[in-house]
């Protein structure tokens, strides 16, 4: 549990790089009407893997974290605490959701034909994936719940 919250944090860091990465690449494709190179259609694929990697450790997460299994097994009695239903619930289907649409999004951009319909197809589905994925972390400064920027111990 103790290296897997740690890894878990550090990873978000990779899903938030590439997707921003991916936005700025896909936003810029589009308005200059670039070609979609080998280069960016890597990024595509490696910002789908490495949400699908956090979707993994996520769940195996989920089964070891406290907060998670108490909402679980508790469910008919009032949440005393908003991080039960935070990490038990709201996280988990929100990041799900977005990595969902993420992956129907790169699934789209791979299938398109013109340059210019990837482009457009990547940019509309990864922000609204990031949308998502930026207001359900756990920030320092969300109004949902706050942890640390850099998790080193637990
Ligand atoms: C893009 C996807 C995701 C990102 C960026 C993300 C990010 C984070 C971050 C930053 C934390 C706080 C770590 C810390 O305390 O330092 C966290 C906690 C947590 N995440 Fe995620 N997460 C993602 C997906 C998921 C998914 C899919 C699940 C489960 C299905 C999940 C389950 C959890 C749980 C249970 C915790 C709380 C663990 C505990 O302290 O007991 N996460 N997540």
């Amino acid at each position: 549990m103790t290296s897997l919250v740690i890894i878990h944090s550090i990873v978000r860091w990779l899903v938030v790089i590439s997707l921003l990465t991916s936005l700025v690449v896909a936003w810029s494709g589009y308005g200059k009407r670039s070609a979609f190179t080998q280069r960016v259609n890597k990024l595509r694929h490696w910002t789908a893997t490495l949400a699908h990697c956090q979707l993994v450790i996520g769940i195996t997460l989920a089964f070891r974290s406290p907060y998670f299994t108490h909402f679980w097994h508790n469910l008919s009695q009032p949440n005393t605490h908003f991080d039960f239903s935070f990490y038990g619930l709201i996280h988990p289907g929100l990041m799900t959701l977005a990595i969902a649409t993420l992956t129907i999004g790169s699934a789209k951009t791979k299938r398109s034909k013109h340059d210019r319909n990837k482009f457009r197809t990547m940019l509309i589905w990864f922000t609204v994936s990031a949308v998502i994925i930026i207001i359900a972390i756990p920030w320092p400064f969300s109004p949902l719940s706050a942890r640390p920027l850099i998790r080193i111990y637990h």
